[in-house]
């Protein structure tokens, strides 16, 4: 295949930030803090830390074995090492990309719009009527059309011209704003309020199954992993990338960035008060909450608003384009597809297949659940199997560039006999659950 002409980063720092772009994003920021508000808080934090750790980080690192070892976008990876039929698992990645950018691209869109009309017009008076107004129809799928025009720009201008480069800029960007949005949050009077909902662990919440099933959802949304977009950027590195120690930075960083995304959303909205509007939160709590909180600040309002909207269009840009390239290098290196040609015909297909979304938010709900409960923890259980008992000796790769760091053997038995188990019982209660929400939505 083209692999010896294959790009390749052209620097440590380029992938790093590339692959931190690509788990930071919406799931840290508006999915991380609707869901820790819709499941009690703290114990959903512990578990998904828990989760992020023992299971999201070993396969963090197959994902990176198997795609730096085959050099290779998922379909082909995955028949390098397990030969013609695990092509099947590599297909389902793309599926997975595919759908998660079509509503992911949806939601992206609503931020972009927010932070743009906070620039120019501040906050609605009613956010609740606003967010319904715009968050379907002709206006959500115009701004879905946008961010996806954006996305297939950036990726369509290669792995380091379009992703490194983008990745390198914007994710510092994002760090500040971030931070500094937290340290504003927690000059606040009553912020304490907010700190508390958000880290007292109510043990009885951590022994709850559902809320396990979606810590597990949501620690492998948010490092994007179980459809091979790691793997697929991994697939642009050179031998010399130490790859334990790459994703434990991934890894380190993604759930840092999630904690203090929880540090500035809790402070802020019970400082103002809004806590009852957390409660019962959904999927657009953020996009009605926050604006309250901001319009009732004044100025300051007025730029942290701004900030905040832009972190989120950062955040979602940068993983936006992981997915996109998932979808974009399996037809370069399947059907022989330029770049470019590739980019802009499956990013067509992808704003096509989101439209739905862009008119009702229960599809949308019903696509993240399909993706997350499904695809990713079908996806990752796979993975892990696949990298454990199918990929003949990975100490090598684990160890090329990694010196002789020996924490392959632990790596080892967690991915092997630790990981399939827990994602097992995830990936069955998570897909019973999503059927029986798909036969109640079908139903009516
Ligand atoms: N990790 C991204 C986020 O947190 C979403 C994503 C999922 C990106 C899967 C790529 C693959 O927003």
């Amino acid at each position: 295949m083209a692999s010896a002409a294959r790009e390749q980063w052209s620097s440590r720092t380029g992938f790093v930030l590339a692959a931190v772009g690509s788990a930071v994003g919406l799931g840290n920021m508006w999915r991380f803090s609707y869901m820790t508000a819709e499941k009690g808080g703290a114990a959903f934090v512990a578990l998904y830390l828990l989760l992020t750790l023992m299971v999201g980080l070993p396969v963090l690192v197959a994902e990176l074995i198997v795609g730096r070892g085959s050099g290779r976008s998922p379909i082909l990876a995955l028949a390098h090492y397990g030969g013609q039929r695990w092509r099947a698992l590599g297909g389902v990645f793309v599926v997975a990309g595919f759908t998660i950018l079509a509503y992911y691209s949806v939601i992206a869109g609503w931020t972009v719009r927010y932070a743009l009309s906070a620039v120019a017009t501040g906050y609605p008076e009613n956010p609740g009527d606003y967010f319904g107004e715009v968050s379907s129809g002709w206006d959500a799928f115009g701004f879905h059309l946008a961010f996806m025009a954006l996305t297939v720009g950036v990726v369509a201008g290669g792995v380091k011209r379009g992703i490194e480069r983008v990745s390198l800029v914007m994710m510092p960007l994002l760090f500040v704003l971030v931070v500094g949005i937290a340290v504003y949050a927690s000059t606040l009077s009553g912020a304490g309020d907010g700190y508390r909902y958000y880290l007292n662990l109510d043990v009885a919440n951590v022994l709850d199954l559902d809320v396990l099933v979606d810590a597990a959802s949501q620690a492998f949304f948010s490092l994007s992993l179980g459809m091979g977009a790691m793997l697929t950027f991994a697939s642009y590195l050179p031998r010399d990338h130490d790859l334990p120690k790459e994703a434990g930075m991934i890894a380190g960083a993604d759930m840092g960035v999630a904690f203090v995304a929880g540090l500035m959303v809790f402070p802020l909205i019970f400082a103002l008060g809004l806590s009852e509007d957390v409660g019962g939160s959904t999927l657009g709590a953020l996009f009605v909450t926050l604006p309250k909180a901001f319009a009732s600040m004044g100025e300051a309002g007025r730029i942290v608003g701004v900030a905040f909207f832009m972190a989120l269009v950062v955040g979602a840009l940068t993983s936006a384009m992981s997915l996109l390239e998932v979808v974009v290098s399996s037809a370069i290196d399947t059907l022989g597809w330029t770049r470019r040609r590739a980019a802009l015909v499956l990013g067509g297909a992808i704003a096509l297949v989101g439209t739905p979304a862009a008119w009702n938010l229960g599809v949308l709900d019903l696509m993240d659940q399909v993706a997350n409960n499904v695809l990713l923890l079908g996806g990752g259980l796979a993975l892990a199997i696949f990298t454990g008992w199918v990929v003949q000796d990975p100490s090598r790769e684990f160890h090329a560039g990694a010196g002789g760091w020996r924490g392959y053997a632990g790596w080892y038995f967690v991915l092997r006999f630790i990981a399939p188990v827990i994602l097992f019982a995830v990936f069955c209660i998570g897909a019973w659950r999503t059927l029986v929400n798909l036969v109640a939505f079908a139903t009516g």
